[in-house]
């Protein structure tokens, strides 16, 4: 997901007409007092989220079933996954999994692309295409990045296999990220939390490509990034939806684009990339994790 710009605007509603949200009661005793918090952050100077990206609970519920098939993909990749398989064979378990259980693989004809999962080897940063010639190897580290559409629900998620330290430390940016996960702080705090974890391992963080609002989109504000400063980016508030997925380079954090699919994204000195994605909402004291 690459960068977008944010806008928002909190519109007046009156006492007594029906909250916003949805839950059928009076706008001041549902989300009166939350929207009054929020203007305060946004007269502060924060980035402040608009109503879209505030899922109800109905919402939540319908994201959550999407991602029972998310995880299930993952799970049978996990189990099927070896040296000597083709990354199509693994697009084939994703589109099986997903269309037996009723959704449809959200990646598939997502802006062209032709695939039902993304799966980047070794280089491949991320947006990798899965070809029946593409055979993995013995010591590969492999990211496969599938995500669902279950009743216009979008859920994603990630695992990567293999065997080195810089997966392993990937993960722990993502464990750290969602313990910085705390409503009313900004993006920001959970951006620079991931960075300085790789850092300290000594490795680099992508910055052009990060994390995303989901939920009723694949891809909705704010773009989320792991080299951001803390007190920056957008506030995190009680109902937001987005993802936690850094892309961390043992070497450089230089990227560049394939010429030729147009898709697949490598690092700049040919060193691996690790990836680990999680999707989390954002509670009244924390998080709840969506996919894992
Ligand atoms: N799943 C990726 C993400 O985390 C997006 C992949 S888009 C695709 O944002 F078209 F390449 F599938
Ligand atoms: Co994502």
């Amino acid at each position: 997901m690459f960068h977008k710009t944010v806008n928002q605007k909190i519109e007046k509603i009156e006492r007594n007409a029906p909250c916003w949200c949805g839950s059928g009661k009076k706008y001041k005793t549902c989300h009166m007092q939350f929207d009054e918090k929020l203007k305060k952050f946004a007269m502060a100077g924060y980035i402040v989220p608009d109503r879209s990206l505030i899922k109800t609970p109905a919402q939540v519920e319908g994201i959550k079933k999407s991602s029972v098939i998310n995880r299930a993909c993952l799970d049978n990749v996990g189990k099927a996954i070896r040296a000597g398989m083709s990354t199509q064979e693994i697009d084939d378990i994703v589109y099986e999994t997903t269309v037996s259980m009723g959704g449809i693989p959200a990646d598939l004809h997502y802006e062209g692309y032709p695939k039902s999962v993304c799966t980047s080897i070794n280089d491949e940063v991320c947006h990798g295409i899965p070809d029946e010639n593409i055979i993995l190897k013995e010591g590969d580290i492999v990211n496969v990045d599938c995500s669902t559409i279950l009743n216009g629900y979008f859920s994603d998620g990630e695992v990567s296999e293999e065997k080195q330290r810089l997966v392993r430390v990937t993960k722990e940016c993502v464990e750290i990220g969602l313990q910085n996960v705390k409503p009313w702080r900004c993006l920001g705090d959970m951006g620079d939390a991931v960075h300085q974890h790789a850092l300290k391992n000594g490795y680099t963080v992508v910055k052009e490509i990060g994390g995303h609002g989901i939920g009723l989109q694949f891809h909705e504000d704010p773009f989320v990034s792991y080299v951001s400063k803390p007190g920056t980016e957008m506030l995190m508030v009680p109902g937001m939806c987005f993802t936690i997925e850094p892309m961390v380079n043992m070497g450089t954090d230089r990227i560049y684009e394939d010429e030729n699919n147009g898709w697949t994204i490598y690092t700049g000195d040919g060193k691996p990339s690790a990836q680990w994605e999680i999707q989390v909402l954002v509670t009244e004291t924390g998080a709840e994790v969506l996919t894992w």
